[in-house]
């Protein structure tokens, strides 16, 4: 356990929990960096369902474990999925085949919102805090376990729309025409999601990650009067509550958050110590940006998860070239520190060997480290 509710969380707590007690190392790990694109983890899921899996704290951990022993990463992220919480929450979940996942009955009025349950969250997602427990148990020393969740406006959205949406109509149709709803989904989102992460710090998560992957669908104004606030609200309050360092990511939006400058603190309270950036965004503008806002952060990423089709030398060299603006930010003082990751997380059918090229570029062309 690490709850010492202290309000100030070091940054070189980001670097210990992911294994970095040397400064030498740079740290990497990947989105996704269990699932389909690795045989072994498909072998284990012919013979479950998915959500059966992230219910299983054994089977959970085993593949939570499997990219570790393949590759050299400090980080091992529990396996499981944002849209596990909205079954506490009365939601059905399911992944037919090739329709991604459905979540039963949509959240589109008042009286459907009403129905949903405020969850005891230990009572009812204690899986995933055995599984934590359990990965941490076999975990090798010196490799971060990292506990997630999702912001409450992506996971919102597939509440409301009952699945994955294009266009998110039945969402912007609640955020334009019943914005008091909206805010109250909102609002529970929040509330049962800081449960949920200070459960998972308590079973043994080193650091925390939000994923806030549809974030940068809303206009930039919208964001920042109806989901930035109760998002950073969540954030605050887990980084304050646990101590332990808070990634957070927001698909095609990295650069808007820096660019709420001083607001994308709240009330002075720190909202994050990593932001995941996507591969949209040029590393060193994101670094700009963090500097001219005056946040005291790392940043996350961000190869573009298609770079990885490549062969060896371009996948190589794209991964030098993350490695080389990274640095570059770090030694003009922009940005605390980098994590080497993905923009977004690994595809199907990314070949494995890849991903160990990847890494061996981390450790050879990055061998001194994200600062000198
Ligand atoms: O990163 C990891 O290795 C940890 C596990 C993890 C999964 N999903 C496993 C998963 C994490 C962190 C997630 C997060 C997640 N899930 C996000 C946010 C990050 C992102 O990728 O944008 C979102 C939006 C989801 C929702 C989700 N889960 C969708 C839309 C789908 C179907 C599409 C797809 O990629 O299959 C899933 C299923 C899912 N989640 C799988 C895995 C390994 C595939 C399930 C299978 O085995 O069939």
């Amino acid at each position: 356990m690490n709850l010492n509710k202290s309000s100030v969380v070091d940054l070189p707590l980001v670097r210990q929990a992911l294994g970095l007690g040397s400064p030498g190392r740079w740290p990497v790990w990947f989105m996704r960096q269990a699932g389909r694109y690795l045989p072994e983890y498909m072998a284990l899921r012919s013979k479950m369902e998915f959500v059966e899996l992230c219910r299983s704290p054994k089977d959970a951990a085993e593949v939570t474990l499997q990219p570790l022993r393949r590759f050299d990463l400090d980080a091992a992220i529990i396996f499981s999925d944002i849209l596990i919480p909205c079954t506490a929450l009365g939601q059905n979940l399911t992944f037919g085949k090739g329709h991604g996942p459905q979540l039963s009955p949509p959240v589109q009025s008042r009286d459907a919102f009403r129905r949903l349950r405020r969850p005891d969250v230990a009572a009812e997602l204690g899986y995933v805090a055995d599984a934590l427990a359990l990965t941490k148990s076999k975990l090798p020393p010196g490799k971060a376990l990292i506990g997630f969740a999702g912001a409450p406006f992506t996971v919102g959205t597939y509440m409301i729309e009952g699945g994955s949406s294009k266009e998110f109509t039945a969402t912007k149709s609640m955020v334009f025409r019943d914005p008091v709803l909206f805010a109250d989904l909102m609002k529970l989102l929040r509330d049962v999601t800081i449960d949920y992460l200070i459960m998972q710090v308590k079973a043994g998560a080193d650091a925390l990650m939000l994923f806030d992957t549809w974030a940068g669908n809303l206009t930039p104004i919208d964001y920042a009067r109806d989901v930035w606030p109760v998002t950073a609200d969540l954030l605050a309050t887990v980084r304050e509550a646990t101590g332990v360092p808070v990634t957070y990511f927001s698909g095609q939006g990295s650069d808007r958050i820096l660019e709420l400058g001083g607001n994308a603190q709240i009330n002075s309270r720190k909202a994050f110590d990593v932001l995941s950036v996507d591969w949209r965004v040029r590393l060193s503008y994101a670094a700009r940006l963090v500097k001219e806002a005056g946040l005291d952060v790392a940043l996350q990423g961000n190869l573009d998860p298609q770079a990885l089709i490549g062969p060896e030398e371009q996948v190589r060299a794209s991964v030098r070239s993350i490695l080389d603006e990274a640095r570059e930010a770090c030694d003009a003082g922009l940005i605390h520190g980098h994590i080497f990751n993905v923009g977004h997380g690994l595809l199907p059918h990314t070949p494995p060997e890849a991903v160990g090229w990847a890494i061996d570029e981390v450790r050879k062309h990055g061998a001194n480290g994200p600062t000198r």
